[in-house]
């Protein structure tokens, strides 16, 4: 165990000291400078104020800088994440009775899309080492009706995408690529958005790279695609050359992004290289030292791929606590109360397995059926769920690096404080997906 640096190993839940000081600086995420402000305010001043509108320059400006950032031949800007995915699964040709390939622990827009798209969300379960989704058991819920796969590049991490590809190219169907969290990820020297036959990012403000309401890229090598998602965007109506002419060529809708918000986000993409280089070290240095610590699983990055850090989750192993695996929702529990009160905002990402919700259960499926079949087949992802914490935002300020040491610090001294932990987690149970299902 680490020396602490912390003066006392007192938890401040009983008392003792905060490890994280109420006055710590840094951990501010979205930053805006008054770049971004000018950006906005210029074209608030001077128009247009709608992507469709004759002149608008943003959106292109946007498009263009982002194709050549992942390395792709075209990108499309919308108006979210969510669009972007149900844009680029249709663009793909994918409707009703088609099912797509999704993991079971991602943000829920990854599956809301394929329904959007008339398809229907078939879950796998995700990697225990990089909560991707896991080729396996991809591979192994395909069937006759598979038509994509939809991996997530989660919390910032690529997808194993060459078993995932090697797996759609037996198949014969297209991967397209869920990059909400991962912008500027690669693998093998690839940036994400560039190894499926679509990459898909959102822009909401919390993301790494933000605009300042709502926004999603989508980004593709493929010609025709790039076309279709144009079209897919805008009411179904071909690019205007010149008026726009109205005629709807496709079903389609209203997709687009504001020119406001592209504005924004292409300003704050001069500082997205120079952001991420900045934050790496600090994250390192963290994890480094959580690594540390017996019994906490910090994020892995396997050989061949760069983390974006877009979230980072913390799994504590219970029985380095001498608990049983069925004491994992309170080890959680506990270990959130205790490192909160230390000043450490750590959060859950997911509190429930996709599979298991209304919105996506098997149709006729009662409620304890679904979840007797996800406790069945998704095994990584419920122990995910009920057992991990995550750290979201903070981290992402470039400057966070001392607000992190000071993390590091609450962590060390509740693993100095592991009897105490453990007499919390066997004295108070805690609420795992089912009951969180329930109350929801
Ligand atoms: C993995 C994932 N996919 C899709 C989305 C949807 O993006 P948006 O919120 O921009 O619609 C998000 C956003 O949180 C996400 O995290």
């Amino acid at each position: 165990m680490p020396e602490l640096a912390h003066a006392t190993t007192r938890l401040a839940l009983l008392g003792g000291d905060r490890a994280v000081p109420k006055d710590s600086v840094g951990g501010t995420w979205p930053l805006v400078t008054t770049a971004d402000e000018q950006a906005v305010l210029r074209v608030l001043r001077e128009g247009p104020l709608n992507a469709a509108s004759p002149g608008e320059r943003e959106v292109g400006g946007l498009e263009r800088a982002w194709a050549q950032a992942t390395g792709t031949r075209h990108c499309v800007a919308v108006a979210s994440g969510t669009a972007a995915l149900h844009l680029a699964l249709r663009g793909c040709g994918i409707g009703p009775g088609d099912e797509v390939i999704v993991p079971a622990l991602t943000m829920n827009a990854t599956a809301h899309a394929v329904c959007a798209a008339g398809a229907t969300p078939v879950f796998a379960d995700v990697d225990p080492d990089t909560y991707t989704l896991d080729p396996r058991s991809a591979a192994a819920v395909c069937g006759p009706r598979t038509a994509a796969l939809l991996p997530v590049h989660l919390h910032g991490l690529p997808a194993d995408m060459r078993a995932l590809d090697e797996l759609a190219g037996r198949r014969g169907v297209p991967v397209v690529e869920d990059a909400a969290q991962a912008h500027g990820a690669q693998l093998d020297g690839r940036r994400v958005g560039a190894l499926g036959k679509a990459g898909c990012f959102s822009l909401h403000p919390h993301k790494n790279l933000p605009s300042c309401g709502e926004g999603g890229l989508i980004t593709t090598d493929d010609d025709s695609l790039h076309e279709q998602l144009v079209r897919l965007r805008n009411f179904g109506e071909l690019e205007p050359t010149g008026a726009r002419s109205y005629i709807a060529h496709r079903a389609a809708l209203n997709a687009r992004i504001t020119p406001m918000a592209a504005a924004f986000t292409r300003s704050q993409l001069a500082r997205f290289d120079d952001y991420a280089r900045r934050r790496e070290p600090g994250i390192r240095r963290f994890l480094n030292r959580l690594a540390q610590l017996p019994g906490l699983r910090v994020p892995q990055v396997p050989a061949g791929r760069t983390h974006a850090w877009h979230i980072l989750r913390l799994m504590p192993d219970p029985e380095a606590f001498g608990l049983g695996p069925e004491h994992r929702c309170a080890l959680r529990a506990a270990l959130h109360r205790i490192l909160r009160a230390e000043g450490v905002p750590v959060s859950r990402y997911q509190v429930a397995p996709l599979a298991a919700q209304p919105a996506f259960r098997p149709p006729g499926a009662s409620p304890a059926d679904a979840a007797d079949q996800v406790d069945a087949l998704l095994p990584v992802t419920v122990a995910v769920v009920d057992g991990s914490l995550c750290l979201q935002r903070r981290h992402l300020d470039p400057a966070a690096g001392p607000l992190l040491q000071s993390y590091a610090d609450a962590f060390e001294k509740v693993w100095q404080n592991l009897e105490l932990v453990r007499r919390m987690a066997t004295s108070r149970s805690a609420p795992g997906w089912r009951e969180a299902l329930r109350q929801g």
